[in-house]
């Protein structure tokens, strides 16, 4: 990595924080703020969500985009329009959200591990399993990293298994030139104030579709016009109110450039980290197609003891850190249903707390991540 300037070595006194949400122009946001207080019109599929919504649309490519309140929201609603309790194979390497989602929906769920590369789903594990018995395949993309997408394709071809992935993280990737948020029978984005497009809070359900389009449109408002889809006549609120709408439609008309800069700090950090010996970047495999959105920076280390001198390092010098993700999702879940998971997850076991995150948004310059690398690779 490229060594520091004298003038450089000064200790990093201002806190980095992890994340930064981007934020448009006040001056701008106010102008459009007075339209909606003229309007006096603040939700129910109103101006702004029509336009965020069909912003998201062509931006993505896609056929249908239903907007929600959050991310939790927007997988909730895209698992109950495939039906309640149903039996869903899913991974555990994830942030709660994706499956409380299914639990919420009165399903059960059983893990395949993850691929120590990724984080994502592992296929060798998913093979251990019967797919024939489960209905959905539900998988986050960790860290906007795009799960075998074509492999688990192969694995559901000619069935009537349903695949949903929880692109909560993905806005912007592109695998082979298209979307990471249009792959599946259904994606769903997170807006999360955290996340690389946001809206405050907000979410998306992404298909193409039309049916599936239509009952969750019909579950975000209540249930209401569900048409002669009786069983979707029990919905809930989910719908995006204009203010989060508004902030997400301006947010995305900067997204190109923000992507452009997360980019680079991201191939920033892989070649200062390139001979990084306590541990690896988890990334997408060298062979895929893959441009990434550069919304996280995941650091998964060999040992905890290397994660702990990592973590305590950059406290020291303020910068903000994250163990992402730190959950015991299959514990939790086997709590709370009684039920046991028919294989082991070692290599989850192993990864789950090991990942840590580092800063990586649009107000750090390539000189802060450079000196971020520094602290992580002194001896
Ligand atoms: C992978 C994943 N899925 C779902 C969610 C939930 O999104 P939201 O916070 O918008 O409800 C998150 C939130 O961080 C997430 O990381």
């Amino acid at each position: 990595m490229p060594h520091l300037h004298s003038e450089d070595q000064y200790k990093m006194k201002k806190n980095m924080r992890l994340v930064h949400p981007n934020l448009p122009r006040i001056e701008e946001f106010k102008k459009h703020l007075s339209d909606i207080w003229d309007s006096a019109n603040l939700s129910n599929f109103g101006k702004y969500e029509s336009l965020f919504r069909l912003g998201v649309k062509k931006y993505l490519k896609l056929e249908n985009v239903v907007t929600a309140s959050s991310g939790t929201v927007a997988l909730t609603i895209a698992l109950r329009a495939l039906g309640t309790g149903k039996k869903i194979l899913s991974s555990p390497f994830s942030f709660p959200a994706t499956i409380q989602a299914a639990i919420l929906n009165g399903s059960d769920v059983d893990f395949a591990d993850i691929d120590p590369n990724t984080g994502n789903v592992s296929i060798d594990s998913l093979l251990k399993f019967d797919i024939s018995k489960y209905d959905i395949l539900l998988f986050p993309h960790v860290y906007s990293i795009p799960c075998n997408i074509q492999r688990i394709c192969e694995l559901t071809q000619g069935t009537s298994i349903f695949t949903v992935y929880d692109a909560a993280h993905g806005f912007g990737t592109q695998v082979n030139n298209k979307h990471l948020s249009s792959f599946g029978d259904i994606s769903t984005l997170s807006f999360h104030a955290t996340k690389i497009l946001n809206s405050g809070e907000g979410g998306a359900i992404l298909t193409s579709n039309h049916n599936l389009a239509r009952k969750c449109q019909a579950i975000s408002n209540f249930g209401l016009d569900s048409g002669d889809s009786q069983d979707m006549a029990v919905g809930l609120n989910g719908k995006m109110s204009e203010l989060h709408a508004l902030l997400g439609y301006m947010n995305l008309k900067i997204i190109d450039r923000v992507i452009q800069k997360r980019r680079s700090l991201y191939h920033r950090y892989i070649r200062n980290l390139a001979e990084f010996d306590l541990g690896y970047i988890l990334k997408p495999n060298e062979d895929s197609n893959v441009k990434m959105n550069g919304a996280y920076m995941p650091i998964y280390f060999y040992d905890k003891d290397s994660l702990l001198l990592a973590e305590r390092r950059l406290k020291d010098e303020n910068v903000e850190t994250r163990r992402y993700f730190d959950y015991r999702i299959d514990r939790a879940y086997a709590f709370f249903s009684g039920r046991r998971n028919p294989l082991a997850l070692p290599i989850f076991e192993n990864m789950v707390g090991n990942v840590l995150c580092v800063p990586t948004h649009s107000k750090i310059s390539s000189r802060d991540v450079d000196r971020v690398c520094e602290v992580l690779v002194k001896k």
